[in-house]
């Protein structure tokens, strides 16, 4: 028997993640790379206790047992499919595995991130301790391990390196190009890597302004399905995305260029929800509420200085990056639209983590 506890961030991208590789869609291989910035405070803490068995799995989330039928079961099981895929061995145990989020499931905040990367960062704790062969090929290093995180939820990937701060996800291989490769070697290949510690800026602040905390109505894997499917101008975006504003993106933090890692946070969301609306159906995520913090930020970046910048996920909440110099402008502004109840400030901070059972000490 072995008992493991894994606690995992998550992470907000600006240059975002919408679409799979069509031919390896199961393998959630994105069509573009993408960039995020690691989230301090914000997170899921999973414990995985694994005895000897035949695979079963015993899920409660947030307090809640979740049974077969439900959604989050089924996601949490297809990825349990996979990973006995890749090492049969996993099928030796049975698992109860415990997970918590410190803010609200599916609002918008991408809890899948965080869960999948505590949930992968655990597993990798147990076969440590149970399988060491199975976790020096898949689990040994934050690189394999993000490959995991990935097959759980894309997003996830980017919530793995321990150093956390500005990560990239690599997407691996091309969505237009004719790949002789077979599906392990192209998994090996998307993976995520940290391009600056969580150190590099301590004055960037991530705020978090909670529109609503309903779960949210189009869920993002099948919206960025249907987004594919129906926008004939998908492959622009990304391209244009990937080869203009990735680079500029991570020269800009490099730098600690806010203004232009401002500039470039706005376009990207802009240009995520210009395509989610160009979907048939439009997917509409944001609300009159995101429109006016929309257009407060820009009222305050009017006067010369840019001081704040806006980035929306699949949900109407804000996330809204500043400097400590303007944090306390941007969150009054941001107060006097949803409450100061409904804000919540963050900064950059480290990736998946193990955690002591007794002490709730981080390990590494
Ligand atoms: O991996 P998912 O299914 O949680 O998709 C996340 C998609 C966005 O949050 C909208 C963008 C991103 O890159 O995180």
């Amino acid at each position: 028997m072995a008992k493991v506890i894994a606690r995992a961030p998550t992470n907000i991208a600006v240059v975002k993640y919408w679409g799979k590789n069509e031919k390896f869609e199961d393998l959630h291989i994105p069509t573009k790379s993408s960039l995020s910035f690691t989230v301090d405070s914000l997170y899921t803490t999973t414990s995985i206790e694994a005895k000897n068995g035949s695979g079963k799995l015993d899920f409660s989330l947030n307090g809640k047992k979740i049974s077969g039928d439900m959604p989050e079961y089924e996601y949490v099981g297809k990825l349990m499919g996979k990973l006995e895929q890749i090492a049969p061995e996993v099928k030796k145990y049975d698992y109860t595995v415990v997970s918590e989020n410190n803010f609200p499931t599916a609002a918008g905040y991408a809890s899948s991130a965080s869960g999948f990367a505590a949930f992968a960062k655990a597993m990798g704790g147990i076969f440590e301790k149970l399988e060491p062969q199975v976790y020096r090929r898949h689990f040994a290093d934050d690189k394999k391990l993000s490959v995991i995180a990935r097959l759980g939820s894309g997003s996830a990937t980017r919530s793995i390196p321990k150093e956390g701060g500005f990560v990239i996800w690599h997407r691996g291989i091309s969505p237009l190009e004719e790949e002789e490769m077979e599906g392990e070697e192209v998994s090996e290949k998307s993976f995520a890597e940290s391009l600056v510690p969580y150190t590099h800026w301590p004055e960037l602040r991530i705020i978090y302004a909670k529109v609503q905390a309903e779960e949210k109505k189009v869920k993002s894997r099948a919206g960025m399905k249907e987004t594919m499917r129906t926008y004939d101008k998908y492959y622009e975006w990304t391209e244009y995305e990937e080869k203009e504003l990735a680079p500029k993106l991570i020269e800009a933090v490099k730098a600690k260029d806010f203004e232009a890692v401002a500039q470039i946070s706005m376009e990207c969301s802009d240009n995520l929800h210009a395509v989610m609306e160009k979907t048939q159906p439009p997917i509409v995520y944001l609300n009159e509420v995101s429109r006016k913090i929309i257009e407060e930020v820009r009222r305050m970046n009017s006067g010369g200085a840019v001081k704040c910048a806006y980035t929306f996920d699949a949900g109407p909440n804000a996330i809204v990056f500043t400097l400590g110099e303007f944090e306390g402008e941007t969150k009054s502004m941001l107060a006097s639209i949803v409450g100061a109840q409904n804000i919540a400030v963050a900064r950059l901070g480290p990736g998946a983590q193990l955690v002591n059972s007794e002490f709730g000490k981080l390990l590494r």
